[in-house]
Protein backbone atom coordinates (compact mmCIF):
# COMPACT_ATOMS: atom_id res chain seq x y z
CA UNK A 1 0.00 0.00 0.00
CA UNK A 2 0.77 3.62 -1.09
CA UNK A 3 2.21 5.28 2.43
CA UNK A 4 1.07 8.80 0.71
CA UNK A 5 2.01 10.70 4.01
CA UNK A 6 5.30 9.20 4.74
CA UNK A 7 6.01 8.31 8.64
CA UNK A 8 3.72 5.53 8.02
CA UNK A 9 1.01 7.90 8.74
CA UNK A 10 -1.50 6.25 6.45
CA UNK A 11 -1.29 3.54 8.37
CA UNK A 12 -2.26 5.70 11.61
CA UNK A 13 -5.14 6.41 9.49
CA UNK A 14 -6.55 3.19 8.78
CA UNK A 15 -5.42 1.83 12.05
CA UNK A 16 -8.02 5.01 13.83
CA UNK A 17 -11.21 2.60 14.14
CA UNK A 18 -13.95 4.18 11.79
CA UNK A 19 -16.36 0.79 12.67
CA UNK A 20 -19.34 2.81 13.31
CA UNK A 21 -20.09 5.93 11.55
CA UNK A 22 -23.16 7.86 12.16
CA UNK A 23 -24.80 10.43 10.20
CA UNK A 24 -26.84 12.96 12.54
CA UNK A 25 -29.21 15.80 10.89
CA UNK A 26 -27.52 19.37 12.00
CA UNK A 27 -31.39 19.98 11.86
CA UNK A 28 -32.07 17.63 15.07
CA UNK A 29 -30.97 19.26 18.24
CA UNK A 30 -32.12 16.60 20.18
CA UNK A 31 -30.27 14.62 18.06
CA UNK A 32 -26.87 16.53 17.83
CA UNK A 33 -27.37 16.44 21.94
CA UNK A 34 -26.64 12.73 22.28
CA UNK A 35 -23.69 12.90 19.79
CA UNK A 36 -21.05 13.42 22.60
CA UNK A 37 -22.39 10.30 24.88
CA UNK A 38 -22.78 7.82 21.75
CA UNK A 39 -20.34 4.98 20.90
CA UNK A 40 -19.60 5.84 17.62
CA UNK A 41 -15.90 5.92 16.47
CA UNK A 42 -17.08 8.92 13.99
CA UNK A 43 -19.98 10.96 13.23
CA UNK A 44 -20.87 12.76 10.32
CA UNK A 45 -22.78 16.20 11.14
CA UNK A 46 -25.29 16.37 7.98
CA UNK A 47 -25.78 19.41 5.97
CA UNK A 48 -26.73 17.98 3.24
CA UNK A 49 -29.55 15.37 2.50
CA UNK A 50 -30.65 15.06 5.69
CA UNK A 51 -31.74 19.17 6.21
CA UNK A 52 -34.41 20.51 4.40
CA UNK A 53 -33.61 23.88 1.56
CA UNK A 54 -35.33 26.00 4.32
CA UNK A 55 -32.82 24.98 7.62
CA UNK A 56 -30.17 24.68 5.80
CA UNK A 57 -28.68 28.31 7.09
CA UNK A 58 -30.10 27.73 10.83
CA UNK A 59 -28.75 24.13 10.73
CA UNK A 60 -25.27 25.52 9.54
CA UNK A 61 -25.18 28.48 12.72
CA UNK A 62 -26.35 25.73 14.94
CA UNK A 63 -23.44 23.42 14.18
CA UNK A 64 -20.64 25.55 14.11
CA UNK A 65 -21.87 27.37 17.75
CA UNK A 66 -22.03 23.21 18.92
CA UNK A 67 -18.27 22.75 17.76
CA UNK A 68 -17.44 26.10 19.53
CA UNK A 69 -19.26 24.84 22.64
CA UNK A 70 -18.90 20.90 22.74
CA UNK A 71 -15.59 18.62 23.08
CA UNK A 72 -16.39 15.14 21.47
CA UNK A 73 -13.86 13.72 22.94
CA UNK A 74 -12.08 10.70 20.83
CA UNK A 75 -14.76 10.89 18.15
CA UNK A 76 -13.82 11.92 15.01
CA UNK A 77 -15.83 14.43 13.76
CA UNK A 78 -16.83 14.80 9.89
CA UNK A 79 -19.18 17.59 8.63
CA UNK A 80 -21.13 16.88 5.23
CA UNK A 81 -21.74 20.24 3.62
CA UNK A 82 -23.76 20.69 0.55
CA UNK A 83 -22.34 20.41 -3.09
CA UNK A 84 -20.51 23.25 -4.50
CA UNK A 85 -22.94 23.84 -7.07
CA UNK A 86 -25.79 24.11 -4.89
CA UNK A 87 -26.81 27.64 -3.20
CA UNK A 88 -25.24 26.28 0.34
CA UNK A 89 -22.00 24.69 -0.95
CA UNK A 90 -19.96 27.65 -0.42
CA UNK A 91 -20.27 29.18 2.63
CA UNK A 92 -20.62 25.45 4.40
CA UNK A 93 -17.14 25.65 3.17
CA UNK A 94 -16.29 28.50 4.57
CA UNK A 95 -17.73 28.08 7.34
CA UNK A 96 -16.02 25.10 8.43
CA UNK A 97 -12.58 25.55 6.99
CA UNK A 98 -11.17 26.92 10.47
CA UNK A 99 -13.07 24.80 12.72
CA UNK A 100 -11.11 21.59 14.65
CA UNK A 101 -12.83 19.27 12.65
CA UNK A 102 -11.58 16.10 11.39
CA UNK A 103 -12.29 16.44 7.78
CA UNK A 104 -15.11 17.97 4.97
CA UNK A 105 -17.38 15.17 3.48
CA UNK A 106 -18.29 16.40 -0.42
CA UNK A 107 -21.28 14.94 -1.50
CA UNK A 108 -21.56 13.64 -4.87
CA UNK A 109 -17.70 13.85 -6.23
CA UNK A 110 -17.46 13.08 -9.69
CA UNK A 111 -14.08 13.54 -10.33
CA UNK A 112 -11.12 15.26 -8.89
CA UNK A 113 -11.71 18.44 -10.43
CA UNK A 114 -14.77 18.53 -7.63
CA UNK A 115 -12.27 17.92 -4.78
CA UNK A 116 -9.67 20.93 -6.75
CA UNK A 117 -12.46 23.20 -6.16
CA UNK A 118 -13.31 22.52 -2.40
CA UNK A 119 -9.55 21.85 -1.76
CA UNK A 120 -9.01 25.89 -3.27
CA UNK A 121 -11.42 27.18 -0.52
CA UNK A 122 -10.33 24.81 2.71
CA UNK A 123 -6.50 24.69 2.57
CA UNK A 124 -6.09 23.01 5.51
CA UNK A 125 -8.55 20.38 5.87
CA UNK A 126 -8.37 16.38 4.74
CA UNK A 127 -11.44 16.17 2.15
CA UNK A 128 -13.89 12.74 2.26
CA UNK A 129 -15.26 12.38 -0.97
CA UNK A 130 -19.41 10.82 -1.06
CA UNK A 131 -18.60 7.81 -3.77
CA UNK A 132 -22.38 8.01 -5.18
CA UNK A 133 -22.81 9.11 -8.92
CA UNK A 134 -22.15 6.62 -11.92
CA UNK A 135 -18.99 9.42 -13.07
CA UNK A 136 -17.99 9.22 -9.46
CA UNK A 137 -17.52 5.48 -9.46
CA UNK A 138 -15.85 5.46 -12.83
CA UNK A 139 -13.41 8.28 -11.73
CA UNK A 140 -12.75 6.49 -8.44
CA UNK A 141 -8.82 6.20 -8.96
CA UNK A 142 -8.35 9.52 -9.62
CA UNK A 143 -10.61 10.92 -6.86
CA UNK A 144 -8.55 8.53 -4.30
CA UNK A 145 -5.38 9.61 -5.81
CA UNK A 146 -5.71 13.22 -5.17
CA UNK A 147 -3.36 14.63 -2.41
CA UNK A 148 -6.49 15.78 -0.16
CA UNK A 149 -8.60 13.15 0.02
CA UNK A 150 -8.23 10.84 2.91
CA UNK A 151 -11.77 9.36 3.08
CA UNK A 152 -14.43 7.55 0.77
CA UNK A 153 -17.96 6.79 2.05
CA UNK A 154 -20.00 4.78 -0.21
CA UNK A 155 -23.37 6.26 -1.24
CA UNK A 156 -25.44 3.50 -2.00
CA UNK A 157 -28.79 4.69 -1.89
CA UNK A 158 -27.97 8.07 -4.34
CA UNK A 159 -25.97 5.59 -6.37
CA UNK A 160 -28.77 2.70 -6.42
CA UNK A 161 -31.53 6.11 -8.12
CA UNK A 162 -28.96 7.04 -10.60
CA UNK A 163 -28.23 3.31 -11.59
CA UNK A 164 -31.69 2.65 -11.42
CA UNK A 165 -31.21 -0.63 -9.41
CA UNK A 166 -34.02 -2.68 -7.35
CA UNK A 167 -32.84 -3.59 -4.12
CA UNK A 168 -30.90 -6.97 -2.97
CA UNK A 169 -30.54 -8.13 0.16
CA UNK A 170 -26.57 -9.21 -0.72
CA UNK A 171 -26.27 -6.15 -3.10
CA UNK A 172 -25.24 -7.72 -6.13
CA UNK A 173 -26.60 -4.48 -8.26
CA UNK A 174 -24.10 -2.75 -6.12
CA UNK A 175 -20.84 -4.82 -6.44
CA UNK A 176 -18.98 -3.64 -8.83
CA UNK A 177 -19.38 0.05 -7.54
CA UNK A 178 -18.09 -1.39 -4.19
CA UNK A 179 -15.41 -3.12 -4.97
CA UNK A 180 -14.25 -0.75 -7.29
CA UNK A 181 -14.16 2.35 -4.58
CA UNK A 182 -12.29 -0.01 -2.36
CA UNK A 183 -9.86 -0.88 -4.96
CA UNK A 184 -9.01 2.85 -5.41
CA UNK A 185 -9.26 3.57 -1.86
CA UNK A 186 -6.59 0.66 -0.96
CA UNK A 187 -4.47 1.78 -3.73
CA UNK A 188 -4.01 5.35 -2.76
CA UNK A 189 -4.22 4.35 1.16
CA UNK A 190 -7.28 6.12 1.66
CA UNK A 191 -10.18 5.30 4.39
CA UNK A 192 -13.41 3.26 2.88
CA UNK A 193 -16.90 3.44 4.66
CA UNK A 194 -19.51 1.35 3.48
CA UNK A 195 -22.58 2.91 3.05
CA UNK A 196 -25.89 2.72 5.06
CA UNK A 197 -28.70 0.07 5.71
CA UNK A 198 -31.65 1.98 5.16
CA UNK A 199 -34.06 -0.35 7.76
CA UNK A 200 -32.87 1.02 10.90
CA UNK A 201 -35.01 -1.44 13.07
CA UNK A 202 -33.67 -4.56 11.26
CA UNK A 203 -30.86 -6.05 13.49
CA UNK A 204 -30.06 -8.99 11.23
CA UNK A 205 -29.90 -7.53 8.05
CA UNK A 206 -27.63 -4.87 9.58
CA UNK A 207 -25.51 -7.38 10.74
CA UNK A 208 -25.42 -9.52 7.57
CA UNK A 209 -25.05 -5.96 5.69
CA UNK A 210 -22.16 -5.25 7.98
CA UNK A 211 -20.41 -8.68 7.74
CA UNK A 212 -20.48 -8.35 4.28
CA UNK A 213 -19.30 -5.03 4.21
CA UNK A 214 -16.12 -6.13 6.17
CA UNK A 215 -15.13 -8.92 4.59
CA UNK A 216 -15.00 -6.98 1.87
CA UNK A 217 -12.02 -5.12 2.97
CA UNK A 218 -14.24 -2.01 4.12
CA UNK A 219 -12.91 0.19 7.60
CA UNK A 220 -16.85 0.43 9.16
CA UNK A 221 -20.25 1.02 7.95
CA UNK A 222 -21.85 4.60 7.75
CA UNK A 223 -25.43 4.67 10.07
CA UNK A 224 -28.53 6.13 10.60
CA UNK A 225 -29.97 5.69 14.02
CA UNK A 226 -28.08 5.39 17.18
CA UNK A 227 -29.12 1.56 17.67
CA UNK A 228 -26.95 0.06 14.59
CA UNK A 229 -23.93 1.48 16.32
CA UNK A 230 -23.15 -1.61 18.58
CA UNK A 231 -23.56 -3.80 16.01
CA UNK A 232 -21.41 -2.18 13.69
CA UNK A 233 -18.77 -1.82 16.53
CA UNK A 234 -18.74 -5.06 17.25
CA UNK A 235 -18.83 -6.34 13.66
CA UNK A 236 -15.71 -4.49 12.30
CA UNK A 237 -13.75 -5.09 15.69
CA UNK A 238 -11.50 -8.30 15.61
CA UNK A 239 -13.18 -10.92 17.94
CA UNK A 240 -11.21 -12.77 20.71
CA UNK A 241 -10.32 -15.71 17.98
CA UNK A 242 -9.09 -13.25 15.58
CA UNK A 243 -6.96 -11.94 17.82
CA UNK A 244 -5.48 -15.03 19.27
CA UNK A 245 -5.18 -16.22 15.94
CA UNK A 246 -3.22 -13.30 15.14
CA UNK A 247 -0.93 -13.90 18.32
CA UNK A 248 -0.26 -17.51 17.19
CA UNK A 249 0.92 -16.52 13.57
CA UNK A 250 3.49 -13.97 14.84
CA UNK A 251 5.02 -16.46 17.18
CA UNK A 252 4.85 -18.89 14.80
CA UNK A 253 6.47 -16.85 12.55
CA UNK A 254 9.14 -15.91 15.03
CA UNK A 255 9.81 -19.62 16.06
CA UNK A 256 10.36 -20.24 12.27
CA UNK A 257 12.49 -17.52 11.96
CA UNK A 258 14.85 -18.12 14.51
CA UNK A 259 15.57 -21.76 13.52
CA UNK A 260 16.24 -20.48 9.76
CA UNK A 261 13.41 -21.07 7.97
CA UNK A 262 11.15 -18.49 6.07
CA UNK A 263 7.80 -19.90 6.19
CA UNK A 264 5.81 -20.97 9.17
CA UNK A 265 3.00 -23.84 9.66
CA UNK A 266 0.08 -23.32 12.33
CA UNK A 267 -2.76 -25.91 12.18
CA UNK A 268 -2.25 -26.97 8.95
CA UNK A 269 -1.90 -23.76 7.41
CA UNK A 270 1.30 -21.78 6.35
CA UNK A 271 2.57 -18.60 7.69
CA UNK A 272 4.03 -16.28 5.72
CA UNK A 273 5.39 -12.75 5.94
CA UNK A 274 2.85 -11.12 4.40
CA UNK A 275 0.06 -12.79 7.02
CA UNK A 276 2.36 -11.81 9.64
CA UNK A 277 2.12 -7.98 8.51
CA UNK A 278 -2.01 -8.63 8.67
CA UNK A 279 -1.45 -9.90 11.65
CA UNK A 280 -0.01 -7.50 13.16
CA UNK A 281 -2.13 -5.22 11.74
CA UNK A 282 -5.17 -6.97 13.37
CA UNK A 283 -3.64 -6.71 16.55
CA UNK A 284 -3.15 -2.50 16.07
CA UNK A 285 -6.61 -2.36 15.00
CA UNK A 286 -7.52 -4.11 18.57
CA UNK A 287 -5.69 -1.73 20.78
CA UNK A 288 -6.41 1.12 18.95
CA UNK A 289 -10.32 -0.09 19.50
CA UNK A 290 -9.38 -0.71 23.52
CA UNK A 291 -7.87 2.89 23.54
CA UNK A 292 -10.53 4.63 22.13
CA UNK A 293 -13.12 2.87 24.88
CA UNK A 294 -10.71 3.98 27.49
CA UNK A 295 -10.87 7.39 26.23
CA UNK A 296 -15.02 7.63 25.09
CA UNK A 297 -15.78 6.73 29.03
N1 LIG B 1 -28.22 10.51 15.55
C1 LIG B 1 -28.43 10.80 16.86
N2 LIG B 1 -29.61 10.58 17.48
C2 LIG B 1 -30.59 10.06 16.74
C3 LIG B 1 -30.44 9.74 15.38
C4 LIG B 1 -29.20 9.99 14.78
N3 LIG B 1 -28.97 9.72 13.50
N4 LIG B 1 -31.60 9.20 14.91
C5 LIG B 1 -32.45 9.20 15.94
N5 LIG B 1 -31.86 9.72 17.04
C6 LIG B 1 -32.43 9.89 18.36
C7 LIG B 1 -33.78 10.60 18.26
O1 LIG B 1 -33.56 12.00 18.30
C8 LIG B 1 -34.50 10.07 19.47
O2 LIG B 1 -34.09 10.83 20.59
P1 LIG B 1 -35.13 11.20 21.74
O3 LIG B 1 -35.54 9.88 22.33
O4 LIG B 1 -34.36 12.06 22.66
O5 LIG B 1 -36.26 11.91 21.06
C9 LIG B 1 -33.94 8.66 19.66
O6 LIG B 1 -32.71 8.63 18.93
C10 LIG B 1 -34.85 7.60 19.16
O7 LIG B 1 -35.21 7.89 17.83
P2 LIG B 1 -36.37 7.08 17.09
O8 LIG B 1 -37.70 7.56 17.59
O9 LIG B 1 -36.10 5.64 17.23
O10 LIG B 1 -36.18 7.46 15.61
P3 LIG B 1 -36.84 8.68 14.83
O11 LIG B 1 -38.13 8.17 14.28
O12 LIG B 1 -36.84 9.90 15.70
O13 LIG B 1 -35.81 8.91 13.64
C11 LIG B 1 -34.79 8.66 11.52
C12 LIG B 1 -35.62 7.98 12.63
C13 LIG B 1 -34.36 7.61 10.50
C14 LIG B 1 -35.62 9.73 10.86
C15 LIG B 1 -33.54 9.28 12.19
O14 LIG B 1 -32.86 8.23 12.81
C16 LIG B 1 -32.64 10.07 11.28
O15 LIG B 1 -32.92 11.20 10.95
N6 LIG B 1 -31.48 9.49 10.92
C17 LIG B 1 -30.48 10.16 10.13
C18 LIG B 1 -30.87 10.22 8.68
C19 LIG B 1 -29.75 10.82 7.89
O16 LIG B 1 -28.86 11.44 8.40
N7 LIG B 1 -29.79 10.64 6.56
C20 LIG B 1 -28.75 11.13 5.68
C21 LIG B 1 -27.72 10.12 5.40
S1 LIG B 1 -28.35 8.65 4.65
MG1 LIG C 1 -26.24 11.03 -1.14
Amino acid sequence: MQDRYGDGITMDLLIRPCRSVLYIPASNPRALEKARRLDADAIIFDLEDAVAPDQKETARTRLRELFDSTDFGPRFRIVRINALDTPWGHADARAFADTGVDALLLPKVDGAAAVDELAAIVPALPLWAMMETPLGILNASEVAAHGRVAGFVMGTNDLAKDLGARSDPMRMPLMTALQSCLLAARAHGVIAIDGVYNAFRDNEGLRRECRQGRDMGFDGKTLIHPAQIAIANEVFAPDESEIDHARRQIAAFEEAEREGRGVAVLDGRIVENLHVEAARRLLARAAAILKMKGGAK
